[in-house]
């Protein structure tokens, strides 16, 4: 959507609780970790994906950065998800990726509910079609003109400059091929799930096969026990926090009964890929997010899928200086920090 010439970046994950950070420096072979944080934020201060307190979100930003220990670094990938940003897949006459090239802007006015003026589009040329080769298969991708500004201008204000607005999805898929050994004929989904928002991603062999987001996350367990524990939500945050297997039948119910609501989302999501599946049926699901950590969650969409479930470490591959960096911490905060390694693993000039 945006892009520049090939140099490092800060990754920046801006979520609806917290901000996250990551810079990595390229090694021969790999990435070091160069620095790794995570600001939160107040309540409300993104909505809907709007960046509404922005006073608060540059805040957390700046004390993220000042922290830096690679301060020469100023440019930054970020990435947005949900309503903020389209994406189709489509099949347009055209052989080759120049001739799509030509023919996306007025090839897109189709797939896209908004004025092509008010959008920023990006396009990655998948391969020709199976069945007719004079076809192309194009992945699509539009973000608001209005959200690509605001995000400019949250990063402007912290003193860094947006360089490359990813997808938050597509990002978490960068984090996964950065750290695992991809079977190439192996199909697997990618699930992030964040406080609001869980984005799917159906992927083989580096092609994103499926792709959604759904309105849904790690705030439903919460408000379930500031129902039943007549608390608020910031309370209940806490004690969804301090979980664990000996804690009462009630805290353990309430969040089995959420994990199973997660679980059967993903599964009528991923129904629509299954449906046909024509590049085979899913093999593996991968978790990332905060919410990836809650308990039972991954024996219980294991179960409702019926398929092997694995929390993603996105680090799994990123050599750290250990008297730098607590493994301990590391190890908790990894399935958080998915996109936000993703994001750092990204040079400009990427697709
Ligand atoms: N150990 C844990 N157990 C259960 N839930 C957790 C744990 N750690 C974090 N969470 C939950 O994960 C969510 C935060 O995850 P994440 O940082 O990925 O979301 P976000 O990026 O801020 O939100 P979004 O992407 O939806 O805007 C919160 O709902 C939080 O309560
Ligand atoms: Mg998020």
């Amino acid at each position: 959507m945006l892009f520049a010439k090939k140099k490092d970046l800060i990754g920046v994950d801006v979520g609806s609780t917290s901000v996250k950070l990551v810079q990595l420096r390229a090694i021969k072979g790999g990435y070091e970790l160069e620095s790794i944080g995570l600001a939160p934020l107040p309540p409300e201060a993104i909505v809907d994906n709007s960046l509404m307190n922005t006073t608060a979100i540059v805040e957390a930003i700046s004390s993220l950065i000042d922290g830096l220990a690679q301060r020469k670094v100023r440019d930054v990938a970020s990435s947005v998800s949900g309503n903020s940003v389209i994406i189709r897949k489509i099949v347009m006459t055209a052989s080759t990726p120049e001739e799509v090239e030509a023919e996306i802007q007025w090839e897109a006015e189709q797939y896209i509910p908004f004025d092509i003026n008010d959008v920023n589009m990006d396009f990655q040329a998948l391969g020709n079609d199976e069945n007719d080769p004079s076809k192309m298969q194009v992945l699509l991708v539009a973000s608001k003109k209005d959200i690509v500004n605001d995000y400019q201008a949250i990063f402007s204000e912290a003193g860094v400059k947006l360089v490359l607005l990813d997808v938050d999805a597509f990002a978490a898929q960068n984090a996964f091929e950065m750290n695992y050994d991809i079977d190439p004929d192996e199909v697997y989904a990618l699930i992030n799930i964040g406080s609001s928002m869980m984005n799917l991603n159906v992927m083989k062999d580096g092609i994103s096969l499926f792709i959604r987001d759904v309105q849904l996350g790690g705030a439903l367990y919460t408000e379930d026990l500031q129902k039943k524990l007549g608390i608020s939500f910031d309370e209940a945050e806490r004690v969804k926090m301090t979980i664990t297997e000996s804690s009462s039948d009630e805290l353990l119910e309430s969040m089995n009964r959420i994990n199973n609501t997660i679980a059967y989302e993903i599964r009528r999501s991923l129904d629509f890929y299954n449906s046909n599946a024509l590049e085979g049926k899913i093999g593996r699901v991968y978790l990332s997010g905060g919410v990836a950590r809650s308990i039972n969650l991954a024996n219980a969409i294991s179960e409702i899928l019926s398929l092997p479930v694995e929390i993603i470490n996105p680090l799994a591959k990123i050599r750290f200086n250990d008297k730098l960096f607590d493994p301990k911490f590391l190890n908790e905060v990894a399935p958080v920090m998915t996109v936000a390694v993703g994001l750092a693993g990204r040079r400009l000039g990427d697709k």
